[in-house]
C-alpha cells in the first residue's frame, strides 16, 4: 500500500502544518482502499491546488471520502507540469485556462479574488457549479453565502449533475470560525449585538506566510535580519493589526467582511457587529474573543449545554484546570473549540456572555466548509 505523505512537517507545536514547497511532487495517497473514485461521483476540479487552501481540499476530500469520477489539479503557469499524487494516483498540475471547465460538474476555487472574478463567471457560463473561497462574490444578493451548520437553506435547489452552473461562496475563515460558536446561541437567545476580537494565524494568508513566519522565527533565534516579505514587517515574536486594506471608516477589509458577512449569513440587516482583527505569530488556526449581547436571556450553564450540543463545536472549559481552546489544540481538526464562557459582568441580568473561539481557519475556516457545501450538491 502507498504511504501517506503531509506535505512537510513544521518545528511549531509538533502541529502538522501543510506548507507547500517548491518540491515537484506531492503525494495523497490512502491510508487504506478509498472508494472515492467512483463512476457515478460528480467530476471535479481544485483551482489553485499548489496553495495552502488547494493543499488542505485534497486532504479534506481524502479525508470524507468525497466521490468523484475524475480530478482536475488547476493553479498558475508557474506550476502547471508539476506532479501531484492524490489517492494512489499520479495527476499533472495543469494551468488554469477558460477551458479548463468543460464536463467539470464542481469546482473548488482558492486562487484569489482576481482569479475567482475571471474564471468564476466562465466556469458557471459552462455549467460548473463553483464553491468559491475568496471574497469576489461573498456580498452579491444572488450568491448564496453558505455555513452548513448554520444556513444550508442558502443555498437549496443548487445540485450538482444537472448542467446548471451557479456560484456559491465560502465565508471569510474568521466569519466561519466565530458564527459556528455564536449561531446556536443567537438561535436561543438572538444576538442583537457581537464584539470580536481577532488573533488570527499566518495560515490565513496562505503558504508563503507561514514560509516567512517558520524563517523570520529562525532567524531572530540566530540574531540575523528577518526576512519581510509577506507583512513588510517582523511578523515573528510580534502582533500587527491585521495585513488588509484600511478603509476609510478605520476598519480594515478583514473587520467589515465579519460585519458584513454576519448579517447576510443569519439574514439579519438589524445585528450590530464590530471587530478587530490582529494577526498573530501563530502557524495555523485562528482564536477570537467574542462577546455577545442578547435580546433574549442566557445564562452560562445553559449556554454551555448548547454548545456541546452544536454540530461541528467542541466545548473546552475547564476552569478549575485553566484549561480552555487554543490554536495547536485545533491544528488540522475539523471542529471549532469554544471556552472561557462566561457572563458577562458589564450587563445586567443574563443578557451577555463572552466566549473564546479556537479554528483551524484553513480546514473550517476554508477547505472542510467549501466540501461541506460540495457534499450538499451531491
Ligand atoms: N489561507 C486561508 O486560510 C484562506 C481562508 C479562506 C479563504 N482563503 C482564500 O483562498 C485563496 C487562496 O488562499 P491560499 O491561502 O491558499 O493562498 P496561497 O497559498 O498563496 O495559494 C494561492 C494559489 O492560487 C494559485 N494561483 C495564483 N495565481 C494564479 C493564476 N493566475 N492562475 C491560477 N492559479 C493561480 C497558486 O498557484 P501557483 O502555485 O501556481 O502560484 C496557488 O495554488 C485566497 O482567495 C484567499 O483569500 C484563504
Amino acid at each position: 500500500m502507498a504511504t501517506f505523505t503531509h506535505p512537510k512537517t513544521s518545528l511549531f507545536g509538533g502541529a502538522r502544518i501543510p506548507m507547500p514547497t517548491a518540491t515537484k511532487s506531492r503525494t495523497f495517497a490512502p491510508f487504506r482502499v478509498r472508494m472515492a473514485l467512483q463512476d457515478s461521483g460528480p467530476s471535479i476540479a481544485v483551482v489553485g491546488v499548489t496553495g495552502a487552501v488547494g493543499q488542505e481540499f485534497l486532504s479534506v476530500l481524502h479525508d470524507r471520502d468525497f466521490p468523484y469520477r475524475s480530478i482536475k489539479m488547476l493553479a498558475s503557469k508557474r506550476s502547471a507540469g508539476q506532479k501531484l499524487s492524490f489517492q494512489g494516483r499520479s495527476y499533472v498540475v495543469e494551468e488554469l485556462t477558460g477551458g479548463s471547465f468543460d464536463g467539470v460538474d464542481i469546482a473548488l476555487f482558492s486562487a484569489g479574488g482576481s482569479i475567482s472574478k475571471e474564471f468564476g463567471p466562465i466556469a458557471v457560463e459552462k455549467g460548473t457549479i463553483v464553491v468559491d473561497n475568496s471574497s469576489a462574490f461573498r456580498m452579491q444578493d444572488d450568491v448564496p453565502l453558505v455555513v452548513p451548520e448554520v444556513n444550508p437553506e442558502a443555498m437549496e435547489g443548487i445540485k450538482a449533475g444537472k448542467g446548471k452552473g451557479a456560484l456559491i461562496a465560502n465565508p471569510n475563515c474568521s466569519t466561519i470560525i466565530c458564527l459556528m460558536a455564536a449561531t446556536p446561541l443567537h438561535r436561543h437567545s438572538k444576538v442583537k449585538r457581537m464584539v470580536v476580537s481577532t488573533y488570527q494565524a499566518a495560515s490565513g494568508a496562505g503558504a508563503a506566510a507561514m514560509r516567512e513566519l517558520e524563517q523570520q522565527t529562525h532567524e531572530v533565534l540566530e540574531g540575523k535580519p528577518v526576512t519581510c516579505e509577506i507583512f513588510q514587517r517582523q511578523y515573528a515574536f510580534n502582533l500587527f493589526s491585521h495585513n488588509s486594506a484600511v478603509l476609510p471608516n478605520g476598519y480594515n477589509e478583514e473587520e467589515m467582511k465579519l460585519v458584513k458577512e454576519t448579517r447576510k449569513i443569519w439574514n439579519d440587516k438589524d445585528v450590530k457587529v464590530t471587530a478587530t482583527c490582529i494577526r498573530v505569530p501563530v502557524m495555523r488556526a485562528h482564536a477570537e474573543s467574542v462577546n455577545l449581547e442578547f435580546e433574549n436571556p442566557l445564562d452560562e450553564d445553559t449556554a454551555r449545554d448548547i454548545l456541546k450540543k452544536a454540530p461541528g463545536v467542541v466545548v473546552i472549559d475547564d476552569r478549575a484546570a485553566n484549561n480552555f481552546p487554543t490554536p495547536l489544540e485545533v491544528s488540522n481538526k475539523d471542529d471549532v473549540a469554544v471556552g472561557r464562557i462566561r457572563r458577562d459582568v458589564s450587563q445586567e441580568g443574563n443578557y451577555g456572555l463572552d466566549i473564546f473561539v479556537c479554528g483551524d481557519q484553513i480546514r473550517k475556516g476554508a477547505a472542510l466548509n467549501a466540501v461541506q457545501i460540495a457534499e450538499l450538491l451531491l
